[in-house]
């Protein structure tokens, strides 16, 4: 789960409605709050790159991120605070080609699932609820 959650949000955006609680979490790095508070402040709910650092790589940087403080999701960042996922954050962290070959595998394993198409399943409008 730590290796689909980190490298699946080391690309792609958030919606500042989705993690406007962390806005006011005193540990998150406060460079880093001081500019998602900018951003939010604009209209149409911005959105901001989900990894700071490296946006457009499925790498290990979100892990550093988080371990700095500097998730923006409060799941994100959880997994750094965590004592069931903090171990293995440190290891992603610092180990490129470990995130990497997990990564693979867990997209494998995704892969295999067995995904319910046409009536026997849906493609939720927003992943929290069912459609209907
Ligand atoms: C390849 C895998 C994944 C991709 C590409 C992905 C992508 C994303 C993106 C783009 C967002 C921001 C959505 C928006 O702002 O509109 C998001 C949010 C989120 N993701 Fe993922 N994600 C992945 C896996 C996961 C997994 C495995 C979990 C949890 C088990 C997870 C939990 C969340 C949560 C909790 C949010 C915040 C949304 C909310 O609070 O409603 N994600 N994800």
């Amino acid at each position: 789960m730590v290796t689909l959650i980190g490298g699946g949000h080391s690309v792609g955006v958030a919606h500042c409605s989705l993690f406007r609680d962390r806005l006011r979490d005193p540990a998150m790095d406060p460079t880093l709050k001081a500019r998602l508070r900018k951003t939010c402040r604009g209209p149409n709910d911005p959105s901001v790159f989900l990894d700071q650092g490296t946006p457009f790589r499925v790498d290990y940087a979100i892990y550093r991120q988080i371990k700095s403080q500097k998730g923006i999701l409060r799941i994100d960042q959880n997994l750094a605070l965590h004592g069931s996922t903090s171990g293995i954050v440190s290891r992603f962290a610092s180990d490129r080609r470990l995130f990497g070959k997990r990564f693979v595998e867990a997209m494998h394993k995704m892969g295999a699932i067995g995904v319910l198409t046409g009536d026997s399943g849906e493609i939720r409008t927003n992943c929290r609820a069912f459609n209907n």
